[in-house]
């Protein structure tokens, strides 16, 4: 097993962006999570297509892009284009799921879906042998900063009991609310992946909270 950190850049500091992504890069940070917003599926506005080009210019860290956008098969070529390692799209905001997801793995990236709170699991009965992510979100969607939805964590057992059953070969991700306190928790129920905002850059130094997020986890299966 191995386990990812993924920073959030939503709360990062704008106006020190590239400050903030050399420290990433110093705390051994392999991938970065870039949130983008479209003020209708969700009601905030985050990043866009040159932003994300911009970071991809300077840095060599892999570009998790989660898509919190309608239609958002629109745009796919756009962020390949822009330097996307891996799109996740919403399962809520996509009208044809199963060809998106193939439309993102055409361009040689990772494909992962999210999922609202509400959204049941089995909804991507026959997306799981494409999908190389699910996305559990255990907050709703749009804001850094609010709290974990506990009963998330009984999805993330669902999602790895689907998946183990059936050799299926995704990564569980999570987003939303992670902390010191309950990041072992979702690893327990077997999210590997996982996406952490306020948590990091919000409050103290970031680089001594990567180290203990990191701390906290079983070293030997940190990437
Ligand atoms: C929320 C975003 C998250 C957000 C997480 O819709 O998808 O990526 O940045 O932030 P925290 O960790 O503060 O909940
Ligand atoms: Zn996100």
């Amino acid at each position: 097993m191995t386990l990812l950190i993924n920073p959030s850049l939503l709360s990062a500091d704008f106006c020190n962006l590239e400050r903030d992504i050399r420290i990433l890069e110093e705390s051994n940070i392999k991938a970065i999570h870039i949130d983008v917003m479209d003020g209708n599926f969700v009601s905030n506005l985050a990043f866009g297509v040159d932003q994300i080009k911009a970071i991809n210019r300077i840095t060599n860290m892999k570009l998790d892009v989660h898509l919190m956008i309608n239609n958002a098969e629109r745009y796919i070529e756009t962020f390949v284009e822009a330097g996307a390692d891996c799109i996740t799209v919403h399962e809520e905001a996509c009208n044809h799921l199963y060809k998106t997801i193939q439309h993102i793995k055409s361009f040689g990236i990772k494909a992962g879906v999210a999922l609202n709170p509400s959204t049941n699991v089995d909804n991507l009965r026959y997306d799981f042998n494409l999908v190389n992510k699910v996305l559990i979100m255990t907050v709703e969607p749009g804001f850094g900063g609010q709290k974990f939805i506990s009963c998330m964590k009984e999805k993330i057992v669902d999602t790895r009991v689907i998946r183990d059953k059936n050799l299926y070969d995704f990564e569980i991700q999570v987003d939303g609310g992670i902390n010191f306190e309950n990041i072992m928790g979702v690893v327990n129920c077997g999210a590997t992946n996982i996406v952490i905002g306020s948590g990091i850059f919000n409050g103290g130094n970031i680089k001594e909270n990567i180290n203990k997020f990191h701390s906290i986890l079983d070293p030997s299966c940190i990437v």
